[in-house]
């Protein structure tokens, strides 16, 4: 039963997704007939298996660094039977190289390295594809990030607001920001014409 891993993960801190911030991305992935997904940021596998779950054409690469949680991904995804489907990658976001084409990148790690991974993984997103940033708003610290009290926390808001704002600009993309769903998500549909 998926519950199991999410009663194991939040017992153990483990950050899953929430399940109105992933309700979303599951109709999204319907409505649009996403079936090839980079996932960035696999944790034990939740989202991902997921994913996989919602539709049998749906192939699914994922990336973990954390040697532990990659473990107990591969456990689950096992169980499930969807290990054909979903194949999980050891190694940092930044390291992992390949010429694969998606139609969605999920990116739900490193929030300060938005702007890089979008960069990074952009010539494997197809042309009319999607990507997909979770906690666009940081549980509502965004409108006012000089009343955060850490200054780590403060100089990561920070960065939210930066990627935020240069996407805005950036031609390369159709935008939408959703504040109102899970952490806020933001997504990006590369322009048709770009190449
Ligand atoms: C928010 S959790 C992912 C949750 C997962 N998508 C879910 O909802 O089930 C983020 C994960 O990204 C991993 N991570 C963070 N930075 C990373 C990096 N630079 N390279 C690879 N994995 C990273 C963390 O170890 C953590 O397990």
């Amino acid at each position: 039963m998926i519950e199991e891993i999410k009663k194991d993960a939040l017992e153990k801190g483990v950050p899953i997704i929430k399940d109105e911030g992933l309700a979303f991305p599951l109709n999204f992935i319907e409505q649009h007939k996403l079936k090839d997904i980079l996932e960035l940021g696999t944790a034990v596998g939740y989202s991902a298996i997921m994913m996989a779950q919602s539709d049998d054409d749906i192939r699914i690469d994922t990336i973990e660094k954390n040697e532990e949680m990659y473990d107990q991904a591969l456990k689950n995804i096992n169980e499930r039977k969807l290990n054909d489907r979903i194949k999980v990658h050891l190694c940092a976001i930044e390291d992992y190289e390949t010429e694969k084409m998606y139609d969605l990148i999920f990116v739900d790690a490193a929030k300060a390295q938005y702007g890089k991974y979008m960069e990074k993984f952009l010539p494997n997103l197809k042309s009319d594809g999607y990507m997909f940033f979770d906690n666009m708003i940081f549980h509502g610290l965004i409108d006012d990030p000089e009343k955060i009290t850490s200054r780590n926390l403060r100089n990561l808001v920070k960065k939210i607001i930066k990627f935020r704002e240069m996407v805005q600009n950036d031609e390369r993309f159709d935008i939408m920001m959703f504040d109102n769903v899970g952490d806020g998500i933001l997504i990006l549909n590369r322009r048709k014409c770009e190449t």
